[in-house]
């Protein structure tokens, strides 16, 4: 019998990436008006109706600087809502995949963080996206919580659009480049979740867990900037594109200090993605492949 899927959040990056590579499944892919993640009545019901065989959540409150002047809201959405999720498909002897970030972590760590390191959220939204972990964990339903990087697509508001647009608008651009990470693609991490869901043995308890869930290889957000500058180049050249006003050699390298938010990032949130290879015998792409993929599809789609 094939798997009944509630996927929440369709209108996100993830969401919306993990709702086209899943068309060939028995999926009901809800926005936030069909249901609402800070109404746990309306969570209770929407998942006791549609009875499914397993939940995907990408579906969270993600303005991680917002959520510093509101956190009751990303503590709702992202620690309480994910809870009740559980609770309900735990009833239905059903499953949960979850996302969470490397904002889980303080960044103070020399070399990537492990699955097994202590976890100490510098931020709102990362404590609020720990609390979301852990009550899962909780509710001991089969389960995987993915914890992602730096993410960005072809579809939403992201770092890659927002450099692009930058660039084509000014003569130059300050970046950080003392913070260190894997951009991950949505389309890498939807690829890599249908993948899962054809290997992921749901009654095997021992499987559940916590895994790092990145593109492979790391860089900072200066480098990824020159990165996808260096790209869209490159494809311009080939597809006669419009010329961008700030080149590789225009990206300035500034300090986090440099460029204070709200909100504290961790310095190194760099991810190791052994455990999901070891386990699930899966390695998502380089960030380099993951970029191309996007910067090419993101032209194709606007033109
Ligand atoms: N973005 C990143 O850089 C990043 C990094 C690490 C981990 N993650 C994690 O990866 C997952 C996916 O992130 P993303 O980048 O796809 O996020 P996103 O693009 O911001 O999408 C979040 C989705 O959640 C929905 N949502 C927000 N509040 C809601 C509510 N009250 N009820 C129902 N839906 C609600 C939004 O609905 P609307 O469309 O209506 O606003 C949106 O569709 C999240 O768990 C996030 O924490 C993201």
């Amino acid at each position: 019998m094939r798997k009944k899927i509630l996927l929440t959040g369709v209108n996100g990056q993830v969401g919306y990436a993990l709702k086209y590579q899943l068309s060939q499944y028995d999926v009901i892919a809800l926005t936030r008006d069909q249901l609402d993640l800070t109404n746990t009545n309306n969570i209770r019901q929407v998942v006791r109706e549609l009875k499914p065989d397993l939940i995907i959540n990408p579906a969270a409150y993600t303005a991680v600087d917002k959520a510093e002047s509101e956190p009751e809201l990303a503590y709702a959405i992202n620690g309480t809502a994910p809870q009740i999720l559980a609770e309900e498909a735990s009833k239905l002897n059903a499953s949960i995949i979850h996302f969470s970030t490397d904002y889980v972590y303080d960044g103070t760590k020399k070399t990537a963080y492990i699955e097994v390191d202590e976890v100490n959220p510098v931020s709102v939204y990362g404590k609020s996206k720990l609390l979301g972990e852990n009550a899962i964990r909780s509710v001991g339903l089969p389960h995987l919580i993915l914890r992602t990087s730096w993410v960005y697509g072809t579809y939403g508001k992201n770092f890659l659009k927002t450099i692009l647009r930058l660039a084509a608008e000014r003569d130059s651009l300050k970046i950080v480049a003392d913070q260190f990470g894997a951009p991950t693609s949505s389309h890498s991490i939807a690829e890599g979740v249908v993948y899962l869901l054809n290997v992921w043995q749901d009654n095997q308890e021992n499987q559940s867990g916590v895994y790092h869930f990145t593109n492979t290889e790391y860089t900072s957000w200066h480098g990824f900037s020159c990165e996808i500058v260096t790209e869209y180049n490159r494809l311009s050249e080939v597809n006669g594109w419009p010329k961008l006003k700030a080149n590789v050699d225009d990206i300035l390298a500034i300090s986090t200090e440099e460029y204070p938010t709200p909100a504290a990032r961790p310095q190194n949130s760099k991810l190791d993605n052994t455990k999901l290879k070891s386990v699930f015998k899966l390695e998502l792409p380089s960030w380099q492949q993951g970029l191309q993929q996007v910067i090419q599809n993101i032209q194709i789609a606007e033109k």
